[in-house]
């Protein structure tokens, strides 16, 4: 196992996490800024703390029927379908774009599979593409191996399958993103972190319908999405909460985010990084705006600063974790 990143410049201040130096704690979640490049002219991807790519597939994916998109009172519900150009255009035109013009952002490669296998052959095809930092498992799709294609994180063996599996070929951080829509997700992110995942992802979309009243036809074309957006974030500060006391590695909180409130309830509930997804498509500087409003502010928790974790005052257990270390958030 090799490693070809190029090496990149270490940002002053900010925080290690999972042996990664961030230089600051807000990331745009998979799926809602493709691979960097859509962004430019719109935002200054190297203010970012890092970004997570969209979801790459083995083989190019055209994705679900139009639209693919339908907003709501509290929200949106999307089913893009993954679509996404593949591997291969992932390895030799995406992360190449990124390593030349992304310096001080983590770059996450997010893959999706079908199987175990699969998502084993997307590790081992991207581990020594230059331009990125680790990856981040969308364990929310369909596994089709098994009865009922569930998500792979709410099937206990194929979770630690992929997990274990994914780990023996990568040395690079292994983020594990998990769903919501799961009665036990204390026990599986303790599952998953015992499978090797280094940090967790909390969460991805919970399966949503809209329909139109007049007709009750749906309004995406896939019939079912998933919900994302404001309507999330009380279920994800929910899911942060309770897997941060019961891992000791590092949460990623993701869901709802639009202001730097929002990002600061995910980090007093426990998480160490946050993602931003819907808030963009509204306001494609948004990501800014939070990395600016959290900047301002001197009571951020630890890693971050020095303010305390939750109302409570309690610190969860990545908190006190070896794979975080303290400094202050940079000033831009
Ligand atoms: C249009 C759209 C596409 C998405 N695509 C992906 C994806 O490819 N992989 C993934 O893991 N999550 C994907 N997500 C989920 C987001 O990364 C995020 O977990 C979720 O939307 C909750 O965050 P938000 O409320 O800030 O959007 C997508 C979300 C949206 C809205």
């Amino acid at each position: 196992m090799t490693r070809l990143d190029p090496p990149r410049p270490a940002p002053a201040g900010g925080a290690e996490i999972f042996g990664v130096r961030f230089q600051n704690p807000v990331l745009l979640a998979a799926g809602t800024c493709g691979f960097g490049r859509e962004l430019t002219g719109v935002l200054d991807l190297e203010a970012l703390g890092g970004l997570v790519t969209k979801s790459v597939t083995l083989e190019p994916r055209a994705g679900n029927p139009a639209p693919r998109v339908a907003e709501f009172d509290a929200g949106m519900v999307n089913s893009i379908g993954l679509a996404n150009p593949g591997l291969a255009v992932a390895r030799d035109e995406k992360l190449p774009w990124l390593a030349h013009h992304v310096v001080r952002p983590r770059v996450f490669v997010s893959v999706a599979g079908h199987t175990v296998d699969e998502y084993v052959a997307l590790v081992e095809g991207l581990h020594e593409a230059p331009g990125f930092t680790g990856f981040e498992l969308n364990l929310s799709c369909p596994n089709d191996q098994r009865l009922g294609g569930r998500a792979f994180s709410l099937d206990r063996e194929a979770l630690e399958a992929v997990i274990r599996r994914c780990r023996a070929v990568t040395d690079r951080p292994l983020l594990a993103k998990l769903a919501p829509n799961d009665p036990d997700l204390a026990d599986t992110a303790r599952a998953a972190a015992g499978a090797g995942a280094d940090g967790l992802t909390l969460i991805n979309t919970l399966p949503g319908r809209l329909l139109a009243p007049a007709t009750g036809r749906p309004r995406i074309g896939a019939g079912q999405g998933g919900v994302s957006g404001p309507a999330l974030r009380p279920v994800g500060v929910q899911a942060v909460h309770a897997v941060s006391r019961a891992v000791d590695v590092p949460v990623v909180g993701v869901g709802g985010i639009l202001r730097a409130e929002h990002a600061l309830e995910y980090l007093r509930a426990g998480a160490v990084l946050v993602q931003v997804g819907t808030a963009s498509f509204a306001a494609p500087r948004a990501a800014a705006g939070i990395i600016r409003g959290l900047d301002r502010r001197r009571d951020l928790p630890p890693p971050w600063g020095p303010g305390p974790r939750t109302a409570e005052g309690s610190s969860p257990g990545a908190a006190g974790s070896h794979t975080v270390s303290s400094s202050p958030l940079e000033t831009a």
